[in-house]
């Protein structure tokens, strides 16, 4: 069984497990490096090759002990026919989202769109480089892809005025986002993925309607990936109750955000708990890091805990950092 499993399945490793969100990303000159002469990001994604080889870059250099495979959580407004571009200093840019396209979507289509990512996993499944490690296959939320959908932008300088007006269209996208999601997951499995993570980059924005926008529709993915036989961790970014959502969601793991206080949510959740370092902390000197890391380990120390960051890596990290990082946790005991 692979470290992460261990902690997730028996409560306890052998080791320390670690893996980072984002880690095959632009903090990575290799990947740097091969995005420079792949301007078109939605194809480097499917490109199985390229993307197996980013997904094995930090796995080479750090050793963590997961990869998550060279995707993104816009590819399934993607596979349904929705335009994603991604504008450099800008982020994500989406098409319009119409009624019509929506009823028009064949799960025999989506598949076949997304048909590379499904490649990718299977033949990282055979990769020397695997051995007892996990495969992380991801989505993101049904709240965070709907935000993205309609938003057409990332909402970072918050939704627009009009987000909520067409309650018909919101409906509607949820409802086959339940369905297409779900078809993703087991896509994903079926190829090789050992573990999901659901990213619900966008939870925190939610400050009403909890069931409605973010409790039932994950809760509806958690249940399905768990009938799959295989391990789901969420991440609710900035979700203002943690513990409430893990008693109602009830994933196998939660990933905590940098925000949440270690020390006054552990007695709180009795599930698994993964990540909440701030990636911002990698930007500083190796000593504050490594004392800020053991923080997160002593508090863990009797708790079911995968080490992980609170938000993806930023792409200024230097690598030194991150192999100080890893050798911290590793040495821990
Ligand atoms: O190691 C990995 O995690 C790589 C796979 C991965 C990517 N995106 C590749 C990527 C994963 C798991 C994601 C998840 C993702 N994508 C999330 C959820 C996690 C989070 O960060 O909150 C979200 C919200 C997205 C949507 C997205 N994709 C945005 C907002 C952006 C632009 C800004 C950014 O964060 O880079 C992307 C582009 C993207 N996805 C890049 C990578 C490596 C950068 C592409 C580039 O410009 O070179």
């Amino acid at each position: 069984m692979s470290p992460i499993e261990e902690v997730i399945i028996n409560k306890k490793s052998n080791i320390n497990p670690i893996w980072i969100m984002r880690q095959a990303g632009r903090y990575l000159p290799e990947f740097r490096e091969i995005r420079k002469k792949n301007t078109d990001f939605i194809r480097l994604c499917l490109n199985p090759d390229l993307s197996k080889e980013i997904t094995l870059q930090p796995i080479k250099r750090f050793g963590f002990d997961a990869a998550v495979i060279f995707s993104d959580i816009l590819m399934v407004p993607y596979g349904i026919g929705q335009e994603v571009k991604f504008i450099k200093n800008f982020g994500p840019k989406l098409g319009d989202l119409n009624l019509i396209n929506l009823d028009k979507i064949s799960e025999d289509s989506f598949t076949k769109n997304l048909s590379p990512v499904y490649k990718l996993l299977e033949s990282l499944k055979k990769s020397p480089e695997m051995v007892n490690k996990d495969l992380i296959g991801f989505v993101g939320a049904p709240w965070t892809l709907l935000v993205y959908m309609i938003n057409k932008v990332s909402p970072k300088n918050g939704l627009k005025e009009n987000f909520f007006e067409n309650g018909n269209i919101i409906n509607k996208t949820l409802n086959i986002l339940d369905t297409i999601i779900k078809l993703h997951i087991k896509n994903q499995v079926n190829a090789g993925a050992t573990i999901i993570q659901i990213f619900d980059s966008w939870a925190g924005l939610v400050d009403y309607e909890f069931n409605k926008y973010l409790y039932n529709p994950t809760k509806s993915l958690v249940d399905y990936t768990k009938n799959l036989g295989v391990p789901v961790i969420c991440f609710p970014r900035n979700i203002k109750d943690y513990p409430e959502f893990c008693k109602i969601v009830k994933p196998d793991m939660i990933n905590i955000d940098y925000n949440v206080d270690p020390k006054l949510i552990i007695d709180k959740i009795n599930i698994p708990v993964q990540g909440g370092l701030d990636p911002k902390v990698l930007l500083t000197d190796k000593n504050n890091m490594k004392k800020k890391v053991l923080e997160y380990l002593t508090i863990f120390k009797n708790h079911p805990y995968v080490f992980n960051l609170g938000h993806g890596i930023l792409p200024e990290t230097e690598i030194d950092m991150v192999q100080e990082l890893v050798k911290t946790v590793r040495e821990f005991k």
